[in-house]
């Protein structure tokens, strides 16, 4: 029940302790005030009584619990919880694709850990390296457009949820927004996701999607330059070096805002195969640690 907790909020430990005593500090601060205040107006006690004393809690209590959480440290966490829930007492939450996209809001960024989804299609080492690089995030979702891919199993070995997705809602519907709010994603790392990713999701996560090239961008990327088509490219055109590219995600193939490059010597003797394994060392060596550069700077930035 108390992991369940501190999974939904994103809080270590102690965070949750405070916020569970800054709850019930702050219930028996409305209680009483509510109590005293209907002292003054002497009102009998009786249903008249009961009914103001529930309104007024009502009016009270995000008010007490926002000062007991001052001292306790909490005020970001309350701040955010009583906006979200007055944004539904509204209607005002953030909209899915179904209803028009609004920019996705990463509640968790500022508070404790993000939650991050992977996007995979193939053998999933770049996600399983990620996994294993015990993160400052959590990975609440693997999606996945192959069934069958590896990357599935990965996530069955660890017990992150995996989403299995299709072209249609993907592309044509709300591209399964709705699921990633759902699952409260703050963020989404591709690592050998081969769709496009359509403007839908790019809008809803701006600047929160990064991916990872297996060649030296402006070269070897575009539409069909994937895995082994790009290394055979460069092996075909004889580079004398190739490398990996991670980048922010636009609406375009392999085009957006590069964060970090990395290179390798390409020799006379490399196949495909041989530059694929030099590559995927890179890969698993840099994409970790960037990865969680680039989520650590965005928290910072909040
Ligand atoms: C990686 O080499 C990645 O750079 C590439 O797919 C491979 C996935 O390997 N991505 C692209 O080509 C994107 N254009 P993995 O499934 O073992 O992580």
């Amino acid at each position: 029940m108390l992991e369940k907790l501190q999974q939904r909020w994103k809080v270590n430990g102690l965070n949750l302790v405070l916020i569970i005593c800054t709850f019930a500090l702050g219930g028996s601060l409305c209680g009483y005030a509510g109590r005293k205040i209907l002292q003054l107006v002497s009102i009998d006690k009786g249903l008249l009584w009961f009914i103001v004393y529930i309104v007024l809690i009502t009016l009270l209590w995000p008010i007490c619990v926002l000062l007991v959480s001052i001292p306790l440290g909490q005020f970001g966490f309350f701040k955010r919880y009583l906006g979200k829930i007055w944004g539904r007492i509204n209607g005002r939450r953030t909209r899915d694709g179904r209803q028009g996209t609004t920019v996705h809001e990463p509640w968790a960024m500022a508070h404790g850990r993000p939650t991050i989804a992977i996007f995979a299609s193939g053998a999933g080492s770049n996600a399983k390296k990620i996994i294993e690089s015990n993160p400052s995030f959590t990975i609440g979702l693997i999606v996945c457009n192959k069934p069958g891919a590896g990357v599935l199993q990965i996530a069955a070995d660890n017990n992150i949820p995996a989403l299995l997705i299709e072209k249609e809602r993907f592309f044509k519907d709300d591209a399964y927004l709705e699921k990633l709010k759902a699952a409260e994603i703050d963020f989404i790392i591709l690592a050998g996701f081969l769709w496009k990713i359509p403007k839908k999701l790019i809008e809803a996560f701006p600047n929160k999607i990064i991916n990872i090239h297996p060649a030296l961008l402006p070269n070897y990327g575009g539409k069909g330059m994937y895995g082994h088509h790009v290394h055979q490219a460069v092996v075909d055109a004889k580079e004398k070096e190739s490398g990996i590219t991670i980048h922010y995600v636009d609406e375009l193939y392999d085009h957006g805002n590069i964060i970090f490059q990395a290179k390798c010597v390409v020799t006379e003797n490399d196949t495909a195969d041989t530059l694929a394994q030099k590559i995927h060392e890179l890969e698993h060596e840099h994409y970790p640690r960037v990865a969680a550069q680039v989520i650590e700077q965005m928290q910072k930035q909040r």
